[in-house]
């Protein structure tokens, strides 16, 4: 049933893809048709790049913005809707544009202000959304509100936590105000000679933490989240939002009690004084105005969407000051490969986020092992990006995951860059949790030097070893039933059918197979069935009844074992099919 793939004619395939669905189509890509009242962002598909991975133009080895801008019909033929950057502000690049000296600029590294802008208009011209990264809890220790704030010139005195020492060492050393530590390990605490206090930082020393309680601070973020609003930028998802206001007591912090941490680690600690305090959501309801006003003002309603770690109870919290915080459900999960641990994270945002509220679906980031390296088999990669772009709400993926990159555990200790990983030491770095460092490396286009990322410098990190087949070359046009072209199918699946627009799924798990329904009140004929195979063996399914349908019998919209297993097209009695092992089928009845 599929049409073989040429490399010259990937639209003619997205078309073909489509119409075997029984679809009209309008060019390659066709819109889902909008709920009533309903915004862009609330079921879109957001594609996370890490810039300084994505693809490098000019050959010094760390990506760029005309990198991104040379890769924009990609997406389009992918099915992405919204493109969001990780930071591509001015920054001393301590953790890696995460630490940032002006919030208004472009890194040269990445390009200039004319090459943003030009990026902008080449995402718009294509119908497509572009989010930046926010990062309002802190700034560059090179940034000059800190600079100032060191020698205590006003305003800025206070534009930072300055705090006293507790006391002084025998060695007159000062000690710390408390025993509050780092997210990267160690004291949250840096002394300034220049100050004689120390400042917080939540992260490293080079990223000190901004003072909300200054009304000046709160001020200044809001201008630069206009600045760029007012540029044409569609939204900002939000760094490290938990993190924005500390308890003013500056008590310690109790002991987790969590087992292997020492006193230096993060983890051996509860945050109680330092994380998700009531008064960071007051900072960003203001925020939350910003965005809403420029969005009214000229007609382009924008979105903002939060980084908060937490279960749903936590994120239900944050929806009055934001259009959604993120749920990282997936990603907290030791191990993906356990359906009843799926279906429950499932569950509990489905039972806990009312319908009416954006609910949103992330596989990976720039901070977490990449999803193949989290206990999958390789044929339910698929399963998760299906899962992520098949369930209510926003789907966001992290560059790669189209391809199911894997992380680049080749990295030495001596070539590690990332702050996180340094601070873990050369033993534990490659443990969870330390190094980002292996799944930020490169993007793998193709077979050639360097995959395709750029033509022969050396990459800020080293390609990963398995680049040479697993490349976006080979599963776009070699493979029919990649995880590139299952991605794709999907995404079009999504933007396609009013069923994938509600708020709504239901779940049911049978032994070993995992399905997930959506309907759809504008279309009640239409149901759709995502079924996935957990296991190594054939798995015997019966839904005959289920999800309120009499029908007898479905199509196979998407099989991701294609031609080894059900195929596009297939139509399968619903009293009885077999499905093969770790296959995931989408079926339409
Ligand atoms: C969260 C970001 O995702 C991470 O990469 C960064 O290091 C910290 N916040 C600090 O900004």
């Amino acid at each position: 049933m599929l049409l073989s793939l040429t490399k010259l004619e990937p639209c003619l395939v997205c078309i073909g893809l489509v119409l075997a669905l029984g679809d009209s189509v309008e060019g390659a890509i066709h819109r889902r048709k909008d709920t009533k009242g309903s915004q862009w962002w609330e079921n879109t598909i957001v594609y996370q790049i890490y810039p300084r991975s994505f693809k490098d133009s000019n050959n010094d080895g760390t990506g760029d913005l005309k990198g991104i801008e040379s890769e924009l019909d990609y997406f389009v033929d992918l099915g992405i809707e919204t493109i969001w950057l990780s930071p591509i502000f001015k920054s001393p690049m301590k953790d890696f544009g995460y630490d940032i000296s002006d919030f208004n600029d472009i890194d040269p590294i990445f390009g200039t202000m004319k090459d943003f802008k030009d990026l902008l208009q080449g995402v718009h011209e294509r119908g497509m959304k572009l989010i930046l990264d926010l990062v309002p809890n802190h700034s560059s220790d090179e940034h000059e509100w800190f600079k100032k704030s060191l020698r205590k010139e006003e305003p800025y005195t206070d534009y930072y936590t300055w705090r006293d020492p507790s006391g002084f060492d025998e060695n007159g050393e000062p000690i710390p105000p408390n025993n509050w530590v780092s997210v990267f390990r160690f004291s949250m605490w840096q002394w300034e000679e220049k100050r004689q206090q120390f400042y917080l930082h939540q992260f490293v020393p080079g990223q000190p933490d901004l003072n909300y309680r200054n009304p000046a601070v709160q001020k200044e973020m809001e201008n630069v989240i206009r600045f760029w609003l007012e540029l044409g930028v569609d939204g900002f998802r939000q760094d490290a939002v938990a993190h924005i206001w500390e308890d003013d007591q500056f008590l310690d912090e109790p002991l987790s009690g969590k087992p292997n941490t020492n006193a230096d680690d993060y983890a051996h600690y509860q945050h109680i004084y330092t994380t998700n305090l009531p008064e960071t959501r007051d900072v960003l309801k203001n925020f939350f105005n910003v965005f809403k006003e420029v969005g009214e003002a000229d007609g382009y309603p924008r979105v903002t969407m939060l980084e908060v770690w937490g279960d749903p109870a936590e994120q239900l919290k944050y929806y009055n000051c934001s259009n959604f915080p993120f749920n990282f459900g997936f990603l907290l999960l030791e191990n993906l490969s356990d359906p009843t641990k799926i279906l429950a994270t499932i569950d509990n945002v489905l039972n806990s986020i009312p319908k009416e509220l954006t609910k949103n679906w992330i596989l990976g980031n720039h901070d977490r092992w990449r999803v193949s390296n989290r206990g999958l088999n390789d044929p339910l990669i698929d399963a998760f990006n299906i899962l992520t772009l098949g369930l209510p709400g926003v789907t966001v993926t992290y560059y790669g995951e189209e391809l199911g990159m894997t992380n680049n555990m080749n990295i030495s200790f001596e070539n590690t860059v990332d702050p996180s990983g340094c601070n873990c030491g050369s033993d534990l770095y490659l443990t969870e949790f330390c190094s980002r460092d292996p799944e930020r490396t490169p993007m793998q286009w193709n077979n050639q030097v360097n995959a395709g990322f750029n033509n022969g410098a050396k990459p800020w990190l080293p390609i990963n070893s398995n680049a040479d087949e697993l490349n976006v070359e080979s599963q776009r046009y070699d493979s029919p039933s990649s995880h590139w072209n299952n991605y794709r199918i999907m995404a079009n699946l999504k933007r396609s059918h009013p069923a994938f627009a509600s708020g709504e799924a239901q779940t049911q798990l049978d032994g070993n197979v995992l399905a997930v329904a959506r309907t759809s009140e504008v279309d009640p004929d239409s149901v759709f069935v995502i079924l996935i195979n957990f296991v190594n063996t054939d798995e015997e399914v019966d839904i005959l009844g289920d999800f309120h349908s009499s029908k007898s019998e479905a199509t196979v919209v998407l099989g991701t074992l294609g031609k080894n297993g059900h195929d596009i097209g297939d139509v399968l009695q619903l009293s009885s099919f077999v499905l093969r092992p770790f296959e995931t089928v989408v079926l339409q009845y």
